[in-house]
């Protein structure tokens, strides 16, 4: 794992963003997988300002978003298809045709689940996976007990997430239960993910998923198994990470890291 931690938030939120335009400059036919969450949004408009500027060109990208709720029409404001929608897609030259989220509405749940898996898959599978962690340890919706080697599947949400989320819906108790979520062998099989977490309040569990044990309890744990995962923080969330200053050596001194300095 490489992990890269910023001065700010916005330092992150811009790295995040320069290091996806880059990897699509490189590679045109870009398969791209992505996230939502609150972490997301500045990602997002800093890609569209990249965009705008004629720095980063979408049209031949096609995305596989993590996750959606059970239940939720796409034009439903908190509906991930919806966050997508209007926080990047309608804002970028990407075919809306090449975008791809589950189908929160699909009768039979597990046949939508395997076409999920089989659709990357045809695709030729994931080049960079954008995720963000939440705070039970989760990526995507992976939450405590959910295997390393599991698929998209659809979850019933711990507590917790329900807690963190709800408050986004209007009335909160109006917040679907279950929702679709790639796997976390899903996301493990992306040739590149790249992390995003910022704030104080994901510190600990930002600790724990970088630098404890690899467990089912916490799904971000399975990072540490990965070829090629970077982890970009900001101080706030990295300030209980006990390796916080050689990993800043490294950053500072790897000549792997010279562009993005
Ligand atoms: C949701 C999403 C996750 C995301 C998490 C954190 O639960 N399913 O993919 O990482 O929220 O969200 P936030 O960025 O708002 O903290």
């Amino acid at each position: 794992m490489d992990i890269i931690i910023c001065p700010t938030s916005a330092d992150a939120e811009k790295l995040t963003a320069r290091m996806i335009a880059d990897a699509i400059n490189a590679k045109p036919e870009f398969r791209l997988g992505l996230a939502t969450g609150a972490t997301m949004e500045n990602v997002y408009a800093e890609l569209t300002a990249l965009y705008k500027a004629g720095k980063v060109d979408f049209s031949q990208v096609r995305s596989w978003n993590l996750d959606e709720y059970v239940g939720l029409p796409p034009e439903h404001d908190q509906s991930y298809r919806y966050f997508m929608n209007t926080r990047l897609f309608n804002n970028i030259n990407i075919d809306i045709r090449n975008t791809h989220v589950p189908n929160g509405l699909a009768d039979d749940e597990e046949a939508e689940a395997a076409r999920y898996d089989e659709e990357i898959e045809d695709a030729g599978g994931i080049d960079l996976w954008l995720v963000g962690i939440g705070k039970t340890g989760h990526i995507a919706f992976n939450d405590p007990g959910t295997s390393f080697n599991s698929r998209t599947h659809v979850a019933y949400l711990s507590n917790e997430t329900y807690e963190q989320n709800k408050n986004y819906f209007n009335p909160p108790e109006s917040m679907p239960r279950r929702a679709f979520t790639a796997g976390v062998g899903t996301i493990m099989e992306s040739r590149k993910i790249l992390q995003l977490i910022t704030g104080e309040r994901k510190a600990d569990i930002a600790a724990a998923a970088i630098e404890g044990p690899m467990t089912a309890m916490i799904s971000s744990s399975a990072l540490q198994l990965h070829p090629d995962a970077v982890i970009i923080l900001d101080e706030a969330a990295a300030s209980k990470l006990k390796l916080r200053d050689f990993y800043k050596e490294i950053f500072a001194n790897d000549p792997k890291w010279a562009a993005y300095r």
